[in-house]
């Protein structure tokens, strides 16, 4: 059976892009995605998951305490009978309530080689570290903050004259092979 991703992001989207263009090559098989939710109504991804004829939602905050909006978030996942929950820079931590609604079936992509470097700004954490590597990482999402068990990791150099921005667009080229590769592996197995 054809298998239903959601993919949750927050801005531009390029890694929904990067695993909607793995469902359409044949890297992820027998997988469709559902719908893209963003809990931001300007996040650029929308407007490219819509081109694509991809289903959008935007389900905001307003104002809501965390799990009020997670509630909402997790029905409509539940209407929509979704196997597995891609987080793609999704700028919001999920409450206990999501997790559990969809345990081992949420994975995050983190630009950094956990567990060093969680949280914000990870590419700026490794230099500032002096870091001579760091990369990416998917994992599964747990309740502790990037903290959940790793599925796979890419690594990069650091090189001299780094900035945040040259190491976050060498380490973006290697999320967009490593998420397609993980959500392929997780599928595969689950
Ligand atoms: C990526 O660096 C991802 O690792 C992090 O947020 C960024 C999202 O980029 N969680 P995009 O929206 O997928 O282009």
């Amino acid at each position: 059976m054809t298998k239903r991703i959601a993919i949750l992001i927050s801005g531009r989207g390029s890694n929904m892009i990067a695993l909607a263009d793995a469902i359409q090559n044949g890297t992820i098989p027998n997988t469709e995605i559902a719908l893209v939710i963003s809990d931001q109504p300007d996040a650029k991804g929308l407007a490219v998951a819509d081109q694509r004829g991809i289903k959008t939602l935007v389900i905001p905050r307003r104002g809501r305490k965390r799990e009020e909006h997670d509630r909402e978030i997790v029905s409509v996942l539940r209407a929509e009978r979704v196997d597995l929950i891609c987080l793609a820079g999704y700028m919001r931590v999920l409450s206990p309530y999501f997790v559990d609604a969809f345990k081992n079936r949420i994975l995050n992509i983190h630009p950094s080689l956990l567990p060093l470097f969680p949280g914000l700004d990870a590419q700026r954490q490794a230099l500032e570290h002096g870091a001579e590597k760091s990369g990416c990482t998917v994992h599964y999402v747990d309740n502790t903050l990037d903290g959940g068990p790793i599925i796979a990791q890419r690594t990069v150099p650091v090189l001299p004259g780094d900035t945040v921005e040259t190491l976050s667009a060498r380490i973006l080229a290697q999320e967009h092979i490593l998420y397609p590769e993980a959500v392929a592996l997780v599928l595969k197995h689950g």
